[in-house]
């Protein structure tokens, strides 16, 4: 086949953002080859827009942390459905990971006493996330990299896989093109780790960056490994809403973690008016008491604007729609007030949320220290994906592994903010580790030229059809039923008509056209990101309707409850025979009693 450039490694990692880079070094490091491949520039995948911080139980700045706590705030913030072995795991490992990170150089900010820094966020007891400013994905990237780099590791830049080779049940490679050029690419590999990330881009208002289109998850769907939790898809309450170029850029959780308060129109604290029962005793009745925990009392009990991300953007969604939203649909989120508080707030907010300063600045001519900022709720991350075994982050499919936001089972039904920055560290380790180990006991596999051929073909279609179905107007049109249909409230009846809409939207993706060659043709990578966008699109929505109760990110207005016949189960998407999307609910693994105990404890 003289077109098709193969290479080949021991293990293949598809994705160099954190969780990608992690695993790499880890295969690396047990001495196999390694090939890693990215749809972007190596070192601007998107967990360089990671911001707040990263969760580990350190206990630098309360010692009353530790690995229990941690755990039982984020099985808490999943409300529970979340898979607690991985809970568990993330849990104890994430502080060994972020003194790792230390040790191969990234520069934390610091306490007094010289130790890591750790702020507040959403939903974790304590001061738990150790940063870098607001730059805090950025410097884990940069460390990676570097780390990464001096270990031999192949990369392959700029290229997009879009199947993987099975042989039997067996995977045993990966085929994609290289963006640039255009030219189709063969990997063979003993093992592959999908790291791909998230699948913000089938909606509309996202925070997340062009490439997460949901690759890994479609891939290995279509390669029959199973997906998870598909429902829950969180929007994070602060995105940027104004000018509309920008609209969906993330605005760090961090800047309420430093005092940032959340009003309407008419200036009120609207939060403190809807604290959900179970974080009553917890959360302060008064902005002095709320300010005093940002400010580090322990004594004092976190402020409303640091409750769970899925509970905040629907208080923020009920303040827009009931009239009291700010001039461009958002709410007020106001760092500058603590000049009240403080004599030097403005240098403070610079030092502590610079990159917010600059986006404002840059962005919106909005001076943060000085005026509050207009924000709401935008996609930002999927809980659920790929379905892994918790200790070796291997699918169902012998030989694919999945780590970082592609993988799913840690978070439940609702992730807390900074569990994604120790998630990618914690799990991509594991998936090198094991993928390594695989390799070592697998030999290559015998690659089906067929399979290849009929994929190429595929993958130049959109040429055939030449002036056919634009592919931008159908992605945006997808994004757009998306973010209407299957958002933050939801009902049967729209989820049903976006089904409908997706079936169309698929025939239209049939025949999207583009004009030109391959050669740097971004008409033709939309004509190919459609597959993944659909197929990701069509699993959210199904599992949400089968989810028929409101739990942490899902939450269902014709059935705005939780429902304990849901309280137990996961929902589970896979391929049938036939080609069609299935979708079950299978029952959560039995809990241990010590973990049982530990949540009774820390309740
Ligand atoms: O708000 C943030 O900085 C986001 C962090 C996260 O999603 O973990």
């Amino acid at each position: 086949m003289p077109d098709y450039q193969t290479f080949q490694h021991d293990v293949l990692v598809i994705g160099a953002g954190g969780a990608g880079l992690r695993a790499a070094i880890e295969a690396s490091a047990a001495g196999v080859s390694v090939g890693l491949v990215c749809k972007s520039l190596l070192g601007k995948a998107h967990t360089v827009m990671a911001e707040g911080g990263i969760a580990a139980a350190l206990g630098n700045v309360d010692d009353r942390d530790n690995w229990k706590v941690h755990f039982a705030d984020t099985m808490r913030g999943g409300q529970y459905v979340n898979q607690w072995r991985m809970a568990e795991l993330h849990a104890k490992e994430a502080p060994d990971r972020v003194r790792e990170l230390e040790a191969w150089g990234a520069v934390f900010d610091r306490t007094k006493d010289g130790r890591i820094l750790q702020r507040n966020f959403g939903g974790h007891r304590y001061p738990r996330l150790a940063h870098v400013g607001d730059r805090t994905g950025l410097e884990m990237i940069r460390t990676l990299q570097d780390h990464g780099i001096h270990q031999g590791i192949e990369v392959y830049m700029e290229h997009t896989v879009l199947a993987l080779l099975k042989e039997g049940e067996r995977v045993i490679g990966a085929f994609g093109y290289e963006r640039e050029r255009g030219r189709f690419k063969i990997f063979r590999a003993k093992a592959i780790v999908l790291a791909t990330g998230g699948l913000g881009r089938a909606y509309k208002i996202t925070s997340n960056s062009w490439e997460s289109t949901g690759d890994g998850l479609s891939l290995a769907y279509e390669a029959g490994a199973e997906l998870i939790d598909m429902e829950f898809v969180q929007f994070h309450p602060t995105g940027m809403i104004w000018p509309p170029s920008v609209m969906g850029i993330l605005v760090t959780e961090g800047v309420r973690g430093e005092g940032g308060i959340l009003t309407n129109k008419d200036g009120r604290r609207f939060m403190f008016e809807q604290i959900p029962e179970n974080y009553r005793t917890q959360t302060a009745d008064n902005p002095e008491e709320g300010w005093r925990y940002c400010q580090g009392d322990k004594d004092a009990r976190r402020p409303p604007e640091l409750l769970t991300r899925d509970h905040v953007a629907r208080c923020i969604v009920r303040e827009i729609k009931e009239g009291r939203g700010s001039p461009h649909g958002g709410v007020y989120l106001d760092i500058a007030w603590i000049k009240e508080k403080m004599p030097n707030a403005a240098e403070h907010i610079k030092r502590k949320l610079p990159s917010m300063y600059h986006q404002f600045k840059q962005l919106a001519d909005i001076d943060i220290t000085e005026q509050p900022m207009e924000v709401g709720p935008t996609t930002h991350y999927a809980m659920g994906g790929i379905h892994v075994d918790a200790d070796t982050q291997m699918s169902r499919i012998p030989g694919l592994f999945a780590a970082g936001e592609c993988a799913a089972g840690i978070n439940g039904a609702n992730r807390l903010g900074g569990n994604s920055l120790s998630d990618i560290v914690v799990f991509g380790k594991r998936a090198g580790e094991f993928a390594a180990k695989f390799a070592k006991e697998n030999s290559l596999g015998q690659i089906d030229n067929g399979k290849i051929d009929l994929v190429a073909r595929e993958a130049v279609a959109p040429f055939e059809n030449g002036a056919g179905e634009n592919p931008y107007s159908i992605q945006r049109d997808l994004q757009e039923t998306m973010q209407d249909l299957v958002g933050i409230v939801r009902n049967e009846s729209e989820m049903r008509t976006a089904l409908e809409k997706l079936k169309i939207f698929s025939e239209r993706a049939n025949r999207a056209g583009v004009v030109g060659h391959r050669e740097f043709n971004p008409g033709w990578h939309t004509a190919l990101d459609l597959k993944t966008l659909l197929t990701v699109s069509e699993a959210i929505t199904r599992a949400a309707l089968e989810r028929k109760e409101s739990r942490g990110a899902q939450f269902r207005e014709d059935c705005p409850e939780k429902d304990d016949r849901f309280a137990k189960v996961n929902t589970m998407i896979s391929k049938a025979a036939d080609g069609s999307m299935q979708v079950r609910l299978d029952p959560l693994p039995e809990m241990p009693d010590d973990l049982k105990q530990v949540i009774e404890e820390m309740k």
